[in-house]
């Protein structure tokens, strides 16, 4: 383990988690996401300890080593140890899509839904996004920082740790602010990681109704800009789809976003394919969705960094076939797992429940199915230099779940064994998080 002195100069908490019984390290010989085989590799350790310090990993390896190094004999006293006999660590989940900015969860769509009606015919209906629109627009931005705090705390309940969060429910220029100020509030007040991303471009508004056009120059030219000019977002994201923007729109989205310093992901090929090849030049962090696509974009789209960012909970609740992940993953493309989180689509908290419907929907194994819930999903966020492994030098991201074997995080359906998460080296009991 070789935890030597002079690592932990800096002061600070330091935090020994002991008796590991498996801890899947992620760690990585190759940088880059994980593409094909990689995505099975886990780099497990038995009987593993891990060092904190000031919200660092600062070492890894055997329970044995660490125990007998000298610098922990002479620093014992100072160091918190946590006991993690019967459980399995691994990195905090990267939800790398949620959409939790919203006031009331979406009841008529889903009778409506349970009665037969598709996800597009109660969106032409006048439900779907833009039945969420007026609530969030009314309610004040510190009663929707409240409710994004809640959302953030019932994630962490299940394990995940960094969390990218969109707007995209109040598409005007004032409520897409608030909302983004609202996200921010809540990361203020939360110990893990925060990813803000802008989505104005979620649907175009009754207002704009007439005029699609109008509301596309809108988000050009003043909400994009003024989201930059706070620093509000990280990200840029449009939904491309039939019943939201086309890929002409969504590209002068793009071209925006690029224009005002701000990077870009989409919601890409969920309802019906859409040629990928003029949105690969923007360098898009992610894919999202990618239910549906064209043969010709496969080898362009693992030929690039960007990720396809699986959301099998949208596929589950609105009844859709699942995304090809096997085809996806053959061919190379990078692939992630992220929840969707939100009142229309997705409203799931639960990364072990992704994980579970992507082993028996889509025929991932385990082991790439919690590849592609941390370090395929840091670098969906472009955070892998600090999230999505456990290695010296990382941020203190840890989630423990009281299971004998990795596997049965994905195999037990609905359930939480999530027994704690470390947050940027902060410890929460997962039992008091999740509801
Ligand atoms: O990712 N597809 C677009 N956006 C969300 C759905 C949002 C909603 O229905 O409220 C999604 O599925
Ligand atoms: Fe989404």
């Amino acid at each position: 383990m070789g935890l030597k002195s002079g690592r932990l100069a800096n002061g600070g908490q330091s935090l020994l988690l002991v008796n590991i019984a498996q801890l899947l390290t992620l760690r990585s010989s190759k940088p880059g996401p994980r593409r094909g085989p990689e995505l099975g590799e886990l780099g497990i350790i038995e009987d593993a300890a891990v060092l904190c310090q000031a919200g660092k990993i600062v070492a890894v390896g055997q329970t044995r080593e660490a125990l007998r190094d000298s610098w922990y004999s002479k620093n014992h006293k100072t160091v918190q140890e946590i006991d993690c006999r019967g459980l399995v660590v691994l990195p905090g989940f990267v939800d790398s899509h949620t959409h939790p900015v919203f006031a009331e969860p979406r009841l008529v769509d889903f009778e409506k839904r349970a009665a037969g009606a598709t996800y597009l015919e109660i969106a032409a209906a006048g439900g779907g996004i833009r039945s969420s629109v007026a609530a969030v627009r009314k309610i004040s931005r510190r009663t929707l920082g409240e409710k994004v705090l809640a959302a953030f705390n019932e994630m962490a309940g299940y394990g995940t740790t960094t969390i990218e969060a969109k707007s995209g429910y109040g598409l005007s220029v004032s409520s897409e602010i608030k909302s983004l100020e609202a996200i921010r509030s809540a990361a203020e007040r939360w110990p893990g990681t925060i990813v803000p991303t802008l989505l104005g471009a979620h649907v175009v508004p009754d207002e704009f109704k007439a005029d699609p056009g109008g509301y596309v120059r809108e988000v050009c030219e003043k909400m994009i800009p003024a989201v930059s000019r706070r620093k509000l977002a990280r990200f840029v994201d449009v939904f491309c789809d039939q019943g939201a923007f086309t890929p002409q729109q969504s590209a002068r989205v793009f071209a925006a976003a690029e224009r005002h310093g701000l990077a870009v992901r989409a919601h890409m090929c969920q309802l019906s394919a859409t040629e990928l090849k003029p949105f690969l030049k923007f360098g898009p962090a992610s894919f999202d969705h990618m239910d549906h696509l064209h043969a010709a974009d496969l080898i362009p789209l693992a030929q690039s960094d960007t990720i396809a960012s699986l959301v099998p909970g949208a596929n589950y609740f609105l009844g859709h076939p699942y995304p090809d992940a096997r085809k996806l993953i053959s061919a190379g493309v990078a692939v992630a797992l992220a929840t969707d989180y939100n009142p229309g689509s997705s409203p799931t908290p639960s990364m072990p429940f992704i994980l579970s419907l992507a082993c028996t929907q889509m025929k991932m194994s385990p082991a790439e199915a919690v590849s592609a819930a941390t370090i395929n999903g840091a670098f969906a966020l472009r955070l892998a230099e600090r999230k999505g492994s456990v290695e010296a030098g990382k941020d203190a991201d840890l989630a423990a779940f009281r299971v004998g074997d990795y596997r049965e995080i994905a195999y037990w359906v609905a359930a939480n064994h999530c027994a704690f998460t470390l947050m940027n080296g902060i410890f929460r009991n997962a039992r008091s998080l999740a509801s």
